[in-house]
């Protein structure tokens, strides 16, 4: 049994889907079970819980041979940072008093830096607290910037014509597609080859910049001329709290694409075929953008 904790987001939905294809017994956590109806029909056992309700969660990993960690993004939490400490105390609590002696965590790219990059130090801090947890052993996956974050980019494409944000457009970074994860992750909570405490970056295929993102994916939707625009923190930070983030997330994204800008969210491993995943970006977006674009459109 290997317990999936957000079974139904982006990564863990993958690697609870190909745990299921290998024959593992899996139980799928979530807060809501229509959401993980899917997966229960694929032969999951499925379990509803909330990453802070620790009791849960120790139900939720009791018996399992391995869990998949990670910390549900949430920015309208007031105290965003607060909330992923929270987060992380509660799953290292529940996998010390469930006996797991296996998991593979969700951090990313960056997390060796404790300060100063907004969420990502705080899945430094995730890191560190797991690895608290006497005579676990852990792998932190530090996968790259996720290409579902440019689904959130339709809107202003449909009303502006245009990609924005506060990170530098020629800036080339790791970036990765969201399954590739989920396909990793579930590989290596099959294998369990991992002893102590160790990380792991995911680089994707290659590094890409946004402003090369944009005509990929301008490309893709029948708009070659689609630009990505870099804005002023203080405007993208309006912009992030008109959408219904916390003025608190919207500060902690900014600090975290200022780090990116200045360099110090950067990748510290080599890249190799060790860390270099397969799906490109023009792949993802013939299958993944293209028909979210025009669903949203349609639906507009
Ligand atoms: N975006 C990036 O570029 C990037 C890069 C590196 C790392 N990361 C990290 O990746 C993580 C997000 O991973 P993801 O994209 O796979 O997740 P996701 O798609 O956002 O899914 C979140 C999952 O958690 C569940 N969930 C939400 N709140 C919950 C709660 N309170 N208790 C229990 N379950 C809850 C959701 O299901 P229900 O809503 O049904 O409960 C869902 O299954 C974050 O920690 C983020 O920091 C992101």
């Amino acid at each position: 049994m290997i317990t999936i904790v957000g079974a139904t987001g982006n990564t863990g939905s993958v690697a609870a889907a190909a745990l299921l294809a290998r024959g593992e017994k899996v139980r799928a956590v979530g807060r809501r079970p229509e959401r993980l109806q899917k997966l229960a029909e694929q032969g999951a056992e499925i379990f509803t819980g909330d990453v802070l309700d620790t009791a849960a969660m120790t139900k939720a990993f009791t018996g399992a041979r391995a869990v998949y960690l990670m910390i549900p993004p949430d920015f309208t939490q007031a105290d965003f940072r607060g909330y992923q400490a929270r987060v992380a105390d509660s799953l290292a609590r529940a996998i010390e008093a469930s006996g797991v002696t296996h998991a593979v965590t969700l951090s990313s790219v960056g997390a060796h830096l404790s300060e100063g990059a907004g969420p990502i130090s705080g899945l430094h801090h995730f890191e560190q607290r797991i690895n608290q947890v006497r005579g676990l052993n852990v792998l932190h996956l530090r996968p790259g910037y996720f290409f579902e974050n440019f689904l959130m980019q339709i809107g202003a494409i449909r009303q502006f014509g245009m990609m924005g944000g506060s990170m530098r457009g020629d800036l080339a970074v790791a970036m990765i597609a969201t399954r590739d994860i989920g396909i990793r992750a579930a590989e290596e909570l099959a294998r369990r080859s991992f002893t102590g405490q160790q990380t792991r970056e995911l680089l994707g295929p290659r590094d890409v910049s946004l402003a090369e993102a944009a005509a990929i994916l301008g490309k893709a939707i029948g708009k070659p001329d689609l630009r990505y625009q870099q804005m002023p923190y203080e405007q993208f930070e309006s912009i992030l709290t008109r959408m219904g983030l916390s003025p608190d997330g919207a500060r902690l994204i900014n600090e975290m694409y200022r780090a990116f800008n200045e360099g110090r969210v950067v990748a510290q491993e080599k890249r190799g075929p060790e860390n270099t995943t397969s799906t490109t970006l023009e792949q993802w977006a013939t299958e993944v953008f293209v028909p979210a674009f025009r669903g949203q459109a349609a639906g507009a």
